[in-house]
């Protein structure tokens, strides 16, 4: 197992309270969201929120990982996802609108968008990610603090948790064979996630016109 050495260790933790300022202020956001598309009542396209600070442990495995020292410095350098918010929705369409809503917000910084929806990973991982910057204001000071932010949906989530469920009890490989069993999952569950959303639209439809004919 990798770890913090025992001195860096007392400045990791000293970062950590900026991170998570940093991920109270995100999910609230995404919360407020979410509590308005419910109380206009239509329809929200945020099904539920998520949100984790990473532990010390996959902070510290994953600078070795990409041959980083194991430092506070590096921490807050090169990982971008210590503070990390997953939304999950209910439609692929609804991604776009989550990241819309986001992207117009003027007190956050976008500073990365990677559309893996648009180009899966190889693994077969799909999911919209934003590295935003959010301000954080301290009695003395304003600092910028990062934070990660998936949008996914639901059959997305659930792909993506099989497959981390497979990565990590095999040590972070995965057989040939459930590799490809799982890149055809993800292929079909993105046909699913389209199929859902046409019967979506189906389904507003209708409701619009049984409305329309009870006026
Ligand atoms: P990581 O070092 O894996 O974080 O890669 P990165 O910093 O280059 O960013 P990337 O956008 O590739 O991945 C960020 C996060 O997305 C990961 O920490 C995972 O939560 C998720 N992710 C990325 N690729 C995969 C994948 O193939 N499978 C699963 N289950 N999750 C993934
Ligand atoms: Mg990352």
């Amino acid at each position: 197992m990798t770890r913090f050495g025992e001195a860096e260790f007392a400045r990791v933790k000293d970062i950590m309270p900026a991170y998570d300022y940093a991920l109270q202020i995100m999910a609230t956001k995404l919360r407020i969201i979410y509590m308005h598309y419910e109380s206009v009542g239509d329809y929200n396209p945020i099904n539920h929120i998520q949100s984790r600070l990473k532990s010390f442990e996959s902070m510290a495995e994953k600078l070795s990982r990409k041959g980083l020292p194991l430092t506070a410095g590096a921490a807050r350098e090169y990982l971008d996802d210590i503070a990390g918010v997953r939304v999950i929705c209910s439609f692929a369409k609804d991604i776009a609108t989550v990241v819309d809503t986001l992207e117009r917000q003027q007190d956050i910084y976008v500073v990365r968008k990677t559309d893996y929806i648009e180009s899966p990973k190889e693994t077969g991982y799909r999911s919209y990610h934003l590295i935003v910057e959010v301000p954080i204001y301290l009695p003395a000071d304003r600092i910028r603090v990062k934070a990660e932010v998936q949008i996914r949906t639901q059959g997305m989530d659930f792909w993506a948790g099989m497959e981390h469920k497979a990565r990590y009890k095999n040590e972070g490989t995965i057989p040939p064979n459930l590799a490809r069993e799982l890149r055809v999952c993800s292929e079909r569950i993105a046909e699913l996630d389209r199929q859902m959303s046409l019967i979506h639209d189906k389904i507003r439809m209708f409701n619009d016109d049984e409305n329309a004919a009870g006026e």
